[in-house]
C-alpha cells in the first residue's frame, strides 16, 4: 500500500514539474514546449490530401466580400473563359457596383446581388447555381462563412489568411474532409514568375537539398491603414500577436521544401519587438488615443524547423517604413536563389549545363546573361502556359490571374487543387502558435500536424495537370 501511494505521489509530481498550470490556455507546456490539443479525426471521416471532385463543365462562382480586393478578382475571373460569375455579396453597395462595371466591361451578363444584411451572405451560399463560393471579407469572417458555404455543398477559395484562430483551422479541415469540397487558400504570391521558376529549378535539384528558407510580409501600410472597412484590419493588429498575415512568405517556400508531401513543420519559436508605431497608426485613423496595450509588435519573426531538419524563417512587418520584401530566398547544398531586394541565383558550375562557366564560383550571383538564360530555360510549365495572358489581365503583375485560372484549369478537369486545406492550415497557423510562443517567453512550440499522420502520403510537391 505504502509502495502504491509512493508511486502516486511521485507520478504526481513528475505531472507538476512537466506540465506547467495553462491557466486556461488552450495548450500545455510539456518539457519546456508548448502543446496545443489535436482533435482526432471524427469516425467515418477521411483526409482529402490530394482531394478530387466531379469535373465541372463551366465553374458557376458567387462573391462575398468586394471591398478593395474583391471587384479586382470579380474582373480576372470575367476574362477567364468557361466561368459564370452568378451572384455578388456585399454590405455596401459601391463595391458591387465596381465588379458590375468589370462585367459590363468584359460582356458578361450583370450578376445577382445580395446585400442590405450581416446574413445576406448565407442566401448566396444556399444557391443551386453556384459551384464555388469565393470570399474576400475581413479576417474575422473567412473561416465561418467557408464552412457554411461547404455545408451547402459548395467548394471555396478563401483570401489569406483564411483562418486566424487553431479553432478555425480545424473547423475547415473537418467540414472539408465531411463535406469533401474544396477549400484553398487565394494565396497569390505561389504564382509570382520568380517563384514559380525557382520552384521549378528547386524541383529538378538545381539547389541540391534546400536546407533553409526565408519568407516575408514587410509591407509598410501607413497609407492604408484608414481604408480598410471599419478600420478592422488595425484592430486585428491592435489585439492579437504572432505572425497573423504569413501566407504571402511562407507559402512559396513550404511548397520548395515539400510541406506535407514528405516533410513536416514541426516546431516553432517566435519573437518581436515592441509595439511602437500600432498606437500612432490608431490615433491617425480614430482621432483617439490608444491607452490598453498594442498587442502586435512593430517587427515579429518566427523560426520553425521541419522534421526532416529544415528550417524558415519569416519576417512580418507592416508598420515601420521600409521596402516591400517578401524576402523569398532558398538555401541548398548546391545553390541559392533570392528575390528581395535584387533577383539572383547562385548555382554550381554543373547545374549549369550548356552555359558558359567562366567567372562562376560559391561566392557570387550568376551574372545577369547567364541567369536570363537560366530563368528562360526554367520557366514553370504554367507560366509558359499563361504568363503572357496573365501579364495582360493584371492582379499583381499577373500572379492573380495565374491563380484564378489553376483554380479554375483544376475545377473543370475534376484535378487535385495546387493548395489544400492543409496548406491553409499551415500557412495560417503561425498566428496563434507565434502568440502562444511570444507569450510565454519566446518558448518553442509544436506544431500540430494538421494530416493527422499522412504528411507522408505525397512524395513531393507538384501541380496537378490533365495531360
Ligand atoms: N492576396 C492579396 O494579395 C491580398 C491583397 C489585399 C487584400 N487581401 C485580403 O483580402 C481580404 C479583403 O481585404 P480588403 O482590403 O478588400 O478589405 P476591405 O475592408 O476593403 O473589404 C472587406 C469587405 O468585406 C465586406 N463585408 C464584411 N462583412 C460582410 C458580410 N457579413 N457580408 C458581406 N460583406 C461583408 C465589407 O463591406 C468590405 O467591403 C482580406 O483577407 C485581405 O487580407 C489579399
Amino acid at each position: 500500500m505504502k509502495i502504491k501511494s509512493l508511486f502516486l505521489a511521485l507520478v504526481t509530481a513528475t505531472l507538476l514539474v512537466t506540465t506547467a498550470c495553462n491557466d486556461g490556455k488552450p495548450y500545455k507546456i510539456i518539457d519546456g514546449t508548448i502543446h496545443f490539443k489535436t482533435p482526432e479525426r471524427p469516425a467515418g471521416q477521411q483526409d482529402v490530401i490530394a482531394l478530387t471532385a466531379e469535373p465541372l463543365e463551366t465553374v458557376r462562382v458567387g462573391f462575398i466580400g468586394l471591398g478593395m480586393r474583391g471587384p479586382g478578382a470579380v474582373k480576372l475571373w470575367a476574362q477567364i473563359p468557361n466561368t459564370e460569375i452568378v451572384a455578388l455579396c456585399d454590405l455596401r453597395p459601391e463595391g458591387i457596383e465596381r465588379a458590375q462595371k468589370y462585367l459590363d466591361r468584359f460582356n458578361r451578363p450583370r450578376a445577382e446581388v445580395y446585400t442590405g444584411s450581416i446574413e445576406a451572405w448565407r442566401e448566396l451560399c444556399q444557391r443551386e447555381d453556384i459551384d464555388i463560393v469565393y470570399i474576400a471579407t475581413d479576417w474575422e469572417n473567412h473561416a465561418h462563412m467557408a464552412k457554411y458555404a461547404m455545408e451547402c455543398g459548395k467548394h471555396v477559395a478563401i483570401e489569406v489568411p483564411s483562418a486566424m484562430t487553431l479553432n478555425e483551422i480545424w473547423d475547415l479541415i473537418n467540414t472539408s474532409e465531411r463535406t469533401r469540397r474544396h477549400c484553398m487558400q487565394l494565396e497569390n504570391c505561389v504564382y509570382d514568375y520568380f517563384e514559380l521558376t525557382t520552384l521549378n529549378m528547386a524541383q529538378q535539384g538545381l539547389f541540391g537539398e534546400i536546407l533553409h528558407a526565408e519568407g516575408a510580409y514587410i509591407h509598410c501600410l501607413d497609407n492604408l491603414w484608414g481604408r480598410f472597412y471599419q478600420n478592422w484590419r488595425l484592430r486585428y493588429n491592435r489585439d492579437h500577436r504572432g505572425d497573423i498575415y504569413a501566407t504571402h512568405g511562407i507559402g512559396p517556400i513550404c511548397q520548395a521544401l515539400n510541406i506535407h508531401r514528405g516533410d513536416r513543420m514541426k516546431t516553432l519559436v517566435a519573437m518581436n519587438t515592441k509595439a511602437v508605431l500600432g498606437y500612432e497608426y490608431w490615433e491617425q485613423v480614430t482621432g483617439e488615443k490608444y491607452d490598453g496595450e498594442f498587442k502586435n509588435g512593430d517587427q515579429t519573426t518566427t523560426l520553425i524547423s521541419t522534421e526532416n531538419g529544415k528550417v524558415m524563417q519569416i519576417h512580418h512587418n507592416v508598420m515601420t517604413p521600409r521596402p516591400y520584401s517578401r524576402d523569398y530566398a532558398l538555401v541548398g547544398t548546391k545553390g541559392y536563389a533570392t528575390k528581395y531586394p535584387v533577383q539572383g541565383y547562385l548555382l554550381h558550375a554543373e547545374a549549369l549545363g550548356e552555359v558558359d562557366h567562366e567567372n562562376l564560383n560559391s561566392h557570387k550571383f550568376l551574372p545577369e546573361d547567364i541567369k536570363a538564360q537560366m530563368m528562360e530555360k526554367y520557366m514553370h510549365p504554367i507560366t509558359r502556359e499563361v504568363g503572357a495572358i496573365a501579364k495582360k489581365a493584371g492582379g499583381h503583375g499577373g500572379m492573380d490571374y495565374i491563380m484564378i485560372y489553376r483554380l479554375v484549369y483544376c475545377l473543370r478537369n475534376g484535378l487535385p487543387l495546387d493548395m489544400d486545406v492543409y496548406d491553409l492550415a499551415e500557412w495560417c497557423c503561425l498566428a496563434e502558435l507565434g502568440a502562444a510562443s511570444i507569450e510565454n517567453g519566446s518558448k518553442p512550440v509544436a506544431v500540430p500536424d494538421f494530416t493527422r499522420g499522412n504528411w507522408n502520403k505525397v512524395d513531393g510537391y507538384r501541380h496537378a495537370m490533365a495531360e
